[in-house]
């Protein structure tokens, strides 16, 4: 049962004979859980809906703590899921692209699966190319996460925690994860990491969903894109940092001010699949990107305290995989925004370090926030 102030309610699903809780308050905010599959360990998984007060919606599961929907209204008020996914748990199991999934322990790669701390050198998992990706062969994406729903005064949410263990996927340290998601009543899905570990360790957490402000209509290359960075990461073909932190300067790079994301993507190899160096403001956390859908008149901004943001465009999809409503994820029909540290940060003493020791806690804040130009 969840442990909120309100009135708890529990349906039986006559139809499935599965038992789903629902939480309600005076002024209808809600958090419903339900069953949503068995993990291949035998776990129960959940599935949580949370509701805010304008009738937003955002669904996440403790199976690799993804976001599995994210139903958000247009200029007229339909509310449309804006993230890729599946409604069942069985496509999450098999391969995927990280859709909607918490990425950790190292959001991005690391080159050749290798790093040296303290004059030790650690072998990660290699399960891209030759090199490290989110976390590995079992990334924070598998893990079953325990979770805990809660509200607040102007939004509810769930805290997914996970302990990963010393040397899982060859990471030095047991690594002790909080990641709370909240959908607040200013529309606004809200994620903030935090970390201890035993030991010496890098840590990179991010999120990786894929948005698609048409709800699937048509591809990502309409939207205009507009992302705060002067600089971005150079990769070479194995989108390995060379180390250069280069100007965008009116290349096909700068979207310093807005353009649609296709207007220039023939010019980039491969599409983008970059982290930009993000402009620091006053605040903590600063204004990443904004992003405009012109014909639902959705608008997407995300803000951070992390110093860099991975724009991809979903290059490596292909059309193989078929996912809510029936929509064909074709090449570019999502786009993520993911905020973190730059990528091989261990493996670059000039990048800011992604090194957490035992006593300091690692903290990660990032929103995005929805609203329509209407
Ligand atoms: C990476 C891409 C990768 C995708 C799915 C993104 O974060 O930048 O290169 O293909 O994740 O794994």
């Amino acid at each position: 049962m969840i442990l909120i102030a309100g009135l708890v309610i529990f349906v039986a699903c006559k139809n499935r004979g599965l038992k789903k809780e629902t939480e309600k308050t005076e002024d209808k905010m809600e958090i419903v859980k339900e069953p949503f599959g068995i993990a291949p360990d035998g776990q129960e998984i959940d599935l949580f809906t949370l509701t805010n007060s304008n009738g937003m919606v955002a669904k996440i599961t403790n199976f690799g703590g993804i976001v599995t929907s994210l139903l958000v209204p247009d200029k007229d008020g339909n509310m449309e899921d804006v993230v890729l996914g599946f409604d069942s748990l069985q496509p999450y199991l098999e391969e995927h692209p990280y859709f909607g999934a918490l990425v950790g322990r190292y959001g991005n790669r690391i080159a050749k699966g290798k790093f040296t701390l303290n004059g030790i050198e650690y072998t990660l998992a290699v399960n891209n190319g030759e090199n490290h990706l989110h976390g590995g062969l079992v990334g924070f994406d598998k893990v079953v996460w325990s979770a805990e729903p809660f509200q607040g005064d102007d939004r509810r949410g769930v805290i997914l925690t996970c302990v990963s263990q010393d040397m899982e996927e060859g990471y030095p340290g047991n690594l002790t994860v909080k990641v709370t998601y909240s959908l607040t009543d200013q529309d606004e899905f809200t994620i903030v990491y935090e970390a201890v570990t035993d030991k010496v360790c890098p840590v990179n957490l991010t999120h990786h969903s894929y948005f698609n402000l048409t709800a699937g209509k048509s591809d990502i290359l309409d939207h205009e894109m507009m992302i705060n960075a002067d600089r971005f990461v150079v990769v070479d073909e194995g989108l390995i940092p060379t180390g250069e932190l280069r100007g965008v300067d009116g290349s096909a790079m700068d979207f310093l001010s807005p353009h649609s994301i296709g207007s220039r993507i023939d010019q980039v190899s491969g599409g983008y699949d970059h982290t930009y160096v993000l402009n620091e403001g006053d605040d903590e956390m600063v204004l990443a990107a904004r992003v405009i859908e012109p014909v639902s008149g959705r608008i997407m901004e995300v803000y951070t305290t992390e110093p860099g943001v991975q724009f991809y465009t979903g290059n490596f999809l292909d059309g193989s995989l078929t996912g809510k409503n029936s929509v064909v994820y074709s090449k570019h029909y999502g786009f993520c925004l993911e905020t973190q540290h730059f990528p091989d940060s261990p493996n670059q003493p000039e990048f800011p370090t992604t090194i957490l020791s035992p006593g300091e806690t690692y903290t990660h804040s990032t929103i995005y926030r929805f609203s329509t130009n209407q």
